[in-house]
């Protein structure tokens, strides 16, 4: 008999508010409030750190996420700990001032990168120029016999722990977690949603799936929704045919279309794409954006596993790089039309 605390964890990605322990060696701080003080910032983010060094069997690596002002910016910038950032996002068109999303982490020197920080940045920073808009994408997926849906049923279980059990490491019960809390949440107010499914069929075959998680983090005047887009699989033998590119834009129009009414604007949607895959091209081509890559490389170095079936070491953790939905590529791909005409194809 599972308990009623095991029948709701999901294997989740985004994390939660605060301090926790996360699978593959690390410890992750959510930022719990807006950071104004460069100082402050710099001695929890030592702390960390330190916490890290002292239980160096249990952790590899530390990360502090959050949303910071320009003067902690600056301070991070004029101090070494600038060689500890991964992520560097201004975030104005978001919250409408000058705060920046960081990612700052520290690994131990044996969780070391699969090619150089410099290549990756480089391999990246060259995407297909010729660009497919979302809802032309989603309406040829249709037009090849396949269908969208939003949800998991329950004989359905068994394919999604098929290809997200080995590949990310979920459980069998955490996606069936999965199917009733997308139950419970399509019966709330939409702007209270806090997780997204979307996936390919042919038939009743599963062919790609991806979901997606909310977590709103402390803004310097309120809160700003992060949502990241996650999970991205598709069937090996499927792939290269622009499915999951599809997948990713029906799950944006389903937050988009969600958050339409949402008191705290539009959301943060964001993307950890493993670079080993490219997954990174399908985020281009969903119009994700990797954000410049002046004061950080944009990549979370040796993050998590994905069973990817790339040619290395089964152990070898994986780096992945860090992309977002620009307002700008909502108002030209998923404005309120373009993201109802998208939701509606979803059966
Ligand atoms: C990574 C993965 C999700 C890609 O799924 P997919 O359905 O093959 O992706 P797509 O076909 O939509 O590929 C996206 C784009 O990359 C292009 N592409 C794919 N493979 C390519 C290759 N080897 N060379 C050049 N372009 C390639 C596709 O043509 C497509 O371009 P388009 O915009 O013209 O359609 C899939 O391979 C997978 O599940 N991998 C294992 C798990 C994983 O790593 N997930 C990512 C976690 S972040």
């Amino acid at each position: 008999m599972i308990t009623s605390k095991e029948a709701e964890v999901i294997f989740s990605s985004t994390g939660k508010l605060g301090v926790s322990r996360r699978q593959y060696g690390r410890i992750y701080v959510n930022g719990t409030r807006y950071s104004a003080d460069p100082i402050e910032v710099e001695q929890n983010f030592r702390r960390l750190t330190a916490i890290g060094e002292k239980h160096q069997h249990k952790i590899g690596r530390s990360i502090f996420r959050g949303l910071v002002n320009e003067a902690v910016m600056q301070h991070i910038l004029d101090n070494d700990l600038r060689s500890c950032l991964e992520v560097v996002l201004p975030v104005a068109e978001f919250t409408g001032d000058s705060s920046w999303l960081v990612y700052l982490a520290r690994n131990r020197s044996e969780r070391g990168l699969i090619v150089s920080r410099e290549v990756m940045a480089d391999v990246i920073s060259k995407q297909k120029k010729e660009i497919i808009p979302p809802l032309e994408r989603v309406q040829s997926t249709l037009e090849r016999g396949y269908t969208f849906t939003d949800r998991i049923s329950e004989d359905q279980v068994s394919q999604v722990y098929a290809l997200w059990g080995d590949t990310f490491g979920w459980q069998y019960q955490e996606i069936d977690n999965l199917r009733r809390r997308l139950g419970v949440n399509r019966c709330k107010d939409p702007s209270e949603r806090d997780v997204w499914f979307t996936a390919i069929k042919d038939n009743g075959t599963i062919l790609s799936i991806a979901m997606a998680e909310r977590l709103s983090i402390p803004t310097a005047y309120g809160q700003l929704d992060l949502v990241e887009s996650t999970e991205w699989r598709t069937r090996d033998e499927y792939a290269g045919n622009g499915l999951m590119t599809a997948t990713v834009a029906v799950l944006n129009a389903q937050i988009l279309s969600d958050f339409q009414d949402n008191t705290n604007g539009l959301p943060l949607i964001y993307a950890e794409c493993n670079f080993q895959s490219r997954s990174d091209r399908v985020g281009h081509g969903a119009r994700f954006l990797i954000p410049e890559q002046v004061n950080a490389a944009q990549i979370l170095t040796q993050n998590v596993r994905v069973r990817d079936g790339q040619p290395l070491e089964d152990t070898k953790l994986r780096d992945f790089t860090f992309m977002y939905l620009p307002i700008e590529a909502i108002r030209m791909y998923y404005n309120p039309m373009q993201t109802e005409a998208i939701v509606q194809l979803v059966t």
